[in-house]
């Protein structure tokens, strides 16, 4: 029996050696090791032995049987470890071949001239506030002394959806919307998309961009107005730009003024960038009208306010030199690769 067992291990061992795939491997386990393996078939035997071989029998049977398991593990590992080094020796990478290199995007234009009148802005402790692009026609044009009627209406070609909504045509419907919610003080800047019925050209589009700015606060005068977008426009353009102050009148300021900067090609002597003027209009302003502060709830005997829109693609033009605002929408990557 001692022979047998000491067989069994032998023609096990060579077999093991000689197996290439895991399979072939498993098959073994289970003819030696299985339910109806030839290790199991011994024990099985065991009954008819004396009493004092059983313990002796018992015991070589438990040692071959683990030696086999043992080889068995080895022998899996061993296929394992060539499988992956064929599977390397196959796979060669040359680190010396170039990247694939992913273009990256980056910012558009408008989104750059933005983020910096944002930056200008915060800087001097306004809050950014945001608000519908459809909106009502009370807070685009009743709330600011436009009622139904008003001529100041007609300059605004308005995109209607019903009789009382609409796009939005200036952001000034903000203000309102502000003034609202939130007593004074008051002072932040809201930017976003208005819409007018215009025909698109070189500096119109149905669709553009606005900054609204508004505080309101005890004894805001039209000093502070001045005051603060003249640093708002030295810190967009430049420590040396000139600014002037122009009477205007838009319905919800009293005084109004439009303010243009000098010419940065001709220096105020006239030029094509400048049509001959000398000064680029860039902004409408004034001091809220008493009627705007009251349709907000606000007492204007204790607080007063300015306010001011500008043209986010005008400013941008002036900044980039771009004459056609056009540009702006039509995603030519060639244009937006140059900013
Ligand atoms: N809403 C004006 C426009 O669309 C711009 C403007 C002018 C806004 C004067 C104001 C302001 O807040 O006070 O042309």
């Amino acid at each position: 029996m001692k022979n047998q067992i000491e067989k069994i291990k032998n023609t096990a061992q060579k077999e093991i050696l000689a197996t290439k795939t895991l399979k072939d491997i498993e098959n073994l386990r289970i003819k030696y090791l299985g339910k109806k393996g030839e290790l199991t078939a011994i024990l099985k035997q065991i009954g008819k032995f004396s009493d004092n071989e059983k313990p002796i029998i018992g015991q070589l049977v438990n040692e071959v049987r683990d030696f086999i398991n043992y080889s068995i593990e080895a022998g899996i590992k061993e296929i394992k470890d060539s499988i992956l080094e064929q599977k390397l020796n196959k796979e060669k990478i040359d680190v010396t071949l170039p990247g694939i290199y992913r273009s990256i995007g980056h910012k558009h234009p408008l989104n750059i001239v933005l983020d910096d009148v944002k930056e200008i802005f915060i800087g001097m402790g306004f809050d950014i506030v945001e608000g519908p692009e459809i909106e009502n026609d009370y807070y685009n044009f009743e709330a600011l002394n436009m009622p139904k009627y008003h001529p100041a209406r007609d300059t605004q070609d308005t995109f209607y959806i019903s009789e009382n909504i609409l796009l939005r045509t200036q952001t000034s419907c903000v203000q309102i919307r502000t003034m609202e919610k939130t007593q004074p003080p008051i002072r932040m800047i809201s930017p976003g998309r208005v819409y007018r019925s215009d025909t698109i050209d070189a500096t119109h589009s149905p669709l553009f961009n606005q900054i609204e700015g508004l505080v309101v606060d005890n004894g805001v005068t039209f000093s502070d107005l001045k005051g603060t977008l003249e640093t708002f426009i030295q810190a967009l353009y430049g420590l040396d730009s000139v600014v002037r102050f122009r009477p205007h009148h838009f319905p919800y300021t009293e005084p109004s003024a439009e303010v243009d900067v000098q010419c940065f090609g001709c220096h105020g002597k006239g030029c094509r960038l400048c049509k001959n003027e000398g000064w680029i209009e860039i902004l409408g302003c004034g001091m809220v009208h008493p009627t705007v502060l009251k349709n907000c709830g606000i007492d204007s005997e204790i607080y007063s306010g300015f306010a001011f829109g500008v043209g986010l693609e005008r400013i941008a033009m002036r900044r980039y030199n771009i004459d056609d605002m056009r540009l702006f929408y039509e995603n030519d990557v060639r244009f937006l690769n140059q900013f």
